[in-house]
């Protein structure tokens, strides 16, 4: 089989840091891998004026995934970093739908009280192109007392038809549930459209129970009753708010991995972990390596490689089951790199 060739995104901040170690694990497994790393990020911008070459898409040409850590640096606004790269790979590779499993595993101390790994399992899909993060909108008067800032919401049937579409197939495979999530009765247009179809495409899954939850209500649920949540389907805004709910209800934002997807896999997809590059604890060895592995686990899963995908997540498991091996934002003194160690050991343990 040929090898898989993967562009290696390490970003800004404590990304870096984290997918050196995703990489170390992934490479841990034997598996025939050629990386390519791109130095993209907010000290290319200092350097070139850009996030990313211009000619970004020929540097992708014959990978099959991107391994993404974080973008984004105090010293570059954040609208310029992002747009520059993040949202710009989501929307021009066409990555629509975003997927984020919020799961407690065993060992770790959950923030709800009485709830533990059987009561935490989600799956958030979020709509991943358009809707309020579609970047249409613009200043005017700028500077003066008359001034505005206008930022339109897109939703379009095609991209709202097919991030349902993909939620109910995923619920087929899981506990047949999906809860859409909108708020159609403050907005009345994009989010109505989405509601309606959300019924259209809900009466072709007989097999699935669907339900749609106002997002205000939902992020109560989420702390409420997350066992009572299988897949949720949200737009990209609400997506963005209720997984960083799913984060910490899952330990951290160090714990949380995402997959920028198309699921036809017509595009290579983006793996990255939930979390920004926190500027606040880059360089002190605490970042939590686990979001950047759990990605790393999806996107082996998303190669065809799904022995080592379940492979990586076991390890995963066993580490936070049965060691004590921590790092701070869970409560342990252990390095981001010593946790990335014992999880190569857990996977050379049971492989
Ligand atoms: P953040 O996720 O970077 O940090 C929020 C909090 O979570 C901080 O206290 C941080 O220390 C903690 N945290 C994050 N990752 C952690 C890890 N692996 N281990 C332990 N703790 C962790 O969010 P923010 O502070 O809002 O944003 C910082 C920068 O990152 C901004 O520039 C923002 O735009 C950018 N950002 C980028 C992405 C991305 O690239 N996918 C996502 C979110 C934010
Ligand atoms: C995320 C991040 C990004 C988003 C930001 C950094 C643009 O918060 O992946 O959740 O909102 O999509
Ligand atoms: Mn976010």
């Amino acid at each position: 089989m040929s090898p898989h060739r993967i562009a290696l995104l390490p970003g800004d901040g404590v990304g870096p840091e984290v997918i050196a170690e995703a990489r170390k694990v992934v490479d841990a497994l034997g598996l025939e891998l050629e990386w390519t790393e791109l130095g993209w990020g907010s000290a290319h911008w200092h350097e070139h004026g850009r996030m990313m070459p211009e000619d970004w898409g020929s540097a992708l040409d014959g990978c099959s995934a991107v391994l993404m850590g974080a973008v984004g640096d105090p010293s570059v606004p954040d609208h310029v970093s992002l747009w520059g790269l993040l949202l710009e790979l989501r929307q021009r590779l066409d990555l629509w739908a975003n997927l984020r499993p919020v799961r407690l595993l065993e060992g770790i101390p959950g923030p709800l009280a009485g709830r533990g790994p059987a009561d935490v399992d989600m799956l958030f899909l979020r709509e991943n192109t358009e809707g309020e993060y579609s970047g249409v909108g613009g200043r005017a008067h700028q500077g003066l007392a008359s001034e505005v800032g206008i930022e339109t919401s897109v939703f379009t049937r095609t991209g709202v038809e097919r991030i349902l579409r993909h939620a109910f197939e995923l619920a087929e495979g899981r506990r047949g549930l999906v809860t859409s999530a909108t708020k159609s009765n403050a907005s009345r247009f994009g989010y109505v459209l989405w509601d309606e179809v959300a019924d259209e495409v809900a009466a072709a899954f007989a097999a699935v129970r669907y339900e749609r939850v106002l997002v205000d209500a939902l992020a109560a649920r989420m702390v409420r009753d997350p066992g009572s949540l299988d897949v949720v389907v949200a737009s990209n805004l609400f997506g963005d708010i209720l997984t960083d709910i799913g984060a910490v209800i899952q330990g951290g934002m160090g714990m949380a991995a995402s997959a920028n997807i198309t699921p036809d896999k017509s595009k290579p997809g983006m793996f990255e972990p939930v979390h920004g590059s926190a500027p606040d604890i880059m360089g002190t060895g605490k970042a939590n390596p686990i979001g950047a592995i759990w990605a790393g686990a999806m996107m082996l899963d998303h190669l065809g490689e799904h022995a080592a995908s379940t492979a990586v997540l076991g390890a995963v498991e066993h580490v936070l089951a049965n060691t004590g091996l921590r790092t701070a934002d869970l409560g342990g003194t252990a390095s981001t790199t010593e946790v990335a160690q014992e999880v190569i050991r857990a996977l050379h343990r049971t492989g």
